[in-house]
């Protein structure tokens, strides 16, 4: 054999090689991306009004991104922080707590407290995949200037996705009733928001937030589902009609689809 003829050997070989990686990586990263999906259906079997919480903060958050004009990698670590953010009450311990209808005492505030690190727990198994994810999950609830929880982070010291996380959150909580809390008007939530600039948010992001293009694509997005709320309801009751709830580009839809049946299953499907 000559040398030449080997040498194209090796390099066939060792193309082959690269190839079949970059098959099975691809199957793995499918396969994480599934494990999220089964952990969305799991939000919404288990609490309907949470599952639509949830996609209406990854919503507003992905208006947030791309004003911001984050990567594609970055922007699809934002939805995914937003999507699982509040997973960890979904823990048995908060369940009842967190879908009473009645004021919170100081111990059950204390208890819900404790959700950021039961959700960061949830997703750890995911780490490999999505290392950015538990750290997002974990400090949403964090404020800018350090007096939030649980470790009183401190400005940048809270990644960037949990603060625009905590912006969406915040626009979301005010302005869709949950729980205990009527639902208050849109401006209401540009007063609150535009109050804690610097405080509760990130002043940079919050400026984003509250520039009249990005609340022009909040309001448009958030239309379906900022029909006024009569009264207040019990719990359960409160789950919003799926077309209420804004359509998410979830990043792994087609790569599940690809999974379940190849690229044309995914052609065949869109
Ligand atoms: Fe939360």
């Amino acid at each position: 054999m000559t040398s030449r003829l080997r040498t194209a050997m090796l390099a066939a070989g060792a193309g082959l090689y690269y190839l079949k990686a970059r098959r099975e990586r691809g199957r793995v990263e499918r396969l994480a991306a599934a494990a999220l999906e089964s952990l969305l259906n799991a939000i919404d079997a288990n609490d309907p009004a949470t599952g639509a919480h949830v996609r209406r903060v990854a919503a507003v958050s992905l208006i947030i991104a791309d004003a911001c004009g984050l990567s594609e990698r970055e922007r699809s670590s934002v939805e995914r922080v937003a999507l699982f953010h509040d997973i960890g009450k979904m823990h048995e311990a908060l369940f009842d707590i967190t879908h009473d209808g009645h004021a919170l005492s100081a111990e059950e505030r204390r208890q819900i407290a404790t959700h950021p690190q039961l959700g960061a727990n949830v997703v750890a198994p995911l780490s490999l995949f999505y290392p950015d994810l538990g750290d997002g999950i974990l400090a949403h609830h964090e404020r800018w200037d350090g007096t939030g929880y649980p470790r009183g982070l401190r400005g940048t010291e809270i990644p960037r996705t949990a603060r625009i996380v905590a912006l969406a959150d915040t626009f979301d909580a005010i302005t869709h009733h949950r729980r205990y809390d009527m639902a208050r008007s849109t401006p209401d939530a540009v007063d609150v928001i535009a109050a804690e600039r610097g405080r509760q948010f990130d002043p940079d992001l919050a400026d984003v937030f509250l520039s009249p293009a990005v609340q022009h694509l909040v309001h448009a997005a958030m239309q379906p589902s900022l029909l006024p709320e009569p009264t207040l309801v019990s719990k359960r009751q409160q789950a919003p009609a799926q077309a209420d709830v804004p359509d998410v580009a979830f990043r792994w839809h087609v790569a599940v689809q690809e999974a379940a049946g190849g690229p044309d299953a995914a052609q065949r499907s869109s």
